[in-house]
């Protein structure tokens, strides 16, 4: 994996450790000691209005636990892991310790941890909820290009993390995991990463291991999430809440290395270079669907993923916000890479369901992915300091 990659790499680099054993000395003595590295301790407050880690700016780091509650869970154990998880998240996020934990010292570089929950379909069931399920929230029909695996879908409690270390990232997951233990079993856990902070311009759109400049349309702005993310009403614990779609779609990369760039482009409708429509120069020039060229054809093609995604009703816009993965290579010798797509959106039916469809129906970029895993969770909105997160549901 990625991490283990990291690691190997600070081993291999002997000379680098002695320096780090140099300068943790200098700063014992209270001396001069260098500069805390920019970003350690960035924080992004935990409480408010929305859980963080939705309209947060993606961390290069995250993961993704899906837990089974333990037969018999009933609403007042529910209720005492909540807040449990919930005191661990907001220390945690705010660069404190867990209460216990082992190792503090991993606790100190926030580097913009987040740690977001949800509910999944099983969880309002089991706790004999459905009545209070949102709006829309279900999990998603089948659809033709679906291969999933039981061991990356479903999930009946959602535990997402981020942050721009992933040294931290891996504490906050251990420390997470030590808690929701006592309530649940550990369904799934997937990890994944976009571009290390510092190495690209701020609020520069990612790339995807295909290279292809991914998340240009989005809700950037507040009164865009108002309308496409953030659910209000229906039912009202929910509000300031949202709903997401996880979907494991695995991108075959040895087979999209044959293509050569001007094919690549034509299965999205959008340059490798920067990004922007066939039909454009720059990335947020507005693309021309109904330009064709001199033998007639559409410049941005019929099936190219970007014309089957894109929609003019307001009703079917969401955030996406996936992070790559790369698990290495398969046994036989195939790359197992894609990305973990992350969808949020007030209501998953209306809103999801009809572009999943659409691209199910006709797209070339399933020419090269799969997807394998799916999970749909309720994210309750924020809390307040001594609240918890779902307590509008539970309490
Ligand atoms: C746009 C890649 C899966 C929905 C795009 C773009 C790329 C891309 C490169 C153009 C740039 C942008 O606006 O971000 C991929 C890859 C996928 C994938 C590699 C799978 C591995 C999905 C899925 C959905 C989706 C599963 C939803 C069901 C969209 C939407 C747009 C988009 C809504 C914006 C369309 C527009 O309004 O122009 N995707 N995508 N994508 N994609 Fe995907």
């Amino acid at each position: 994996s990625r991490r283990g990659f990291l690691l190997t790499a600070g081993v291999a680099t002997g000379a680098l450790a002695v320096g780090a054993v140099g300068v943790t000395a200098a700063v014992n003595n209270g001396t001069t000691g260098p500069a805390v590295a920019p970003g350690a301790t960035e924080v992004v407050p935990f409480y408010g209005v929305h859980q963080a880690g939705i309209d947060t700016p993606p961390q290069s780091s995250g993961t993704f636990l899906g837990w089974t509650l333990k037969p018999g869970t009933d609403r007042e154990t529910v209720r005492r892991m909540m807040r449990l998880l919930t005191d661990d998240a907001a220390r945690l996020t705010q660069g404190e310790a867990a209460l216990p934990d082992n190792d503090p010292y991993l606790a100190t570089n926030p580097a913009r941890l987040t740690a977001t929950f949800g509910f999944g379909p099983g969880f309002f069931q089991k706790l004999g909820l459905s009545a209070e399920a949102p709006a829309g929230f279900a999990e998603l029909p089948a659809f033709s290009i679906d291969k999933l695996q039981p061991e990356y879908s479903g999930g009946d409690l959602l535990i997402q993390l981020g942050s721009d270390d992933p040294l931290t990232l891996s504490h906050a997951v251990r420390q997470l995991t030590r808690t929701a233990r006592s309530f649940a079993t550990v369904a799934w856990s997937q990890s994944g990463f976009t571009r290390d902070q510092g190495t690209a311009p701020a609020g520069q759109t990612g790339r995807n291991l295909f290279g292809q400049v991914d998340g240009t349309v989005n809700p950037r702005r507040a009164d865009e999430f108002a309308a496409q993310v953030w659910a209000t009403g229906s039912p009202s614990w929910f509000d300031g809440g949202t709903s997401m779609v996880l979907r494991r779609i695995e991108m075959n990369l040895d087979t999209w290395d044959k293509l050569d760039e001007g094919a690549k482009e034509l299965s999205v409708g959008r340059k490798l270079s920067n990004g922007a429509p066939l039909t454009g120069e720059n990335e947020f020039d507005a693309p021309d669907l109904a330009a064709k060229d001199a033998s007639g054809l559409h410049v941005i093609p019929t099936f190219a993923h970007m014309r089957r995604a894109k929609t003019d009703n307001p009703h079917e816009k969401f955030l996406r916000r996936p992070l790559n993965y790369d698990d290495g290579i398969h046994a036989d010798g195939r790359t197992n890479a894609g990305l973990l797509f992350a969808a949020y959106m007030a209501n998953i039916k209306t809103q999801y369901v009809p572009v999943q469809q659409r691209l199910s129906d006709l797209d070339l970029l399933n020419t090269w992915t799969t997807p394998i895993g799916s999970a749909v969770f309720a994210l309750p909105p924020g809390c307040q300091a001594g609240g918890y997160i779902g307590e509008g549901l539970l309490a």
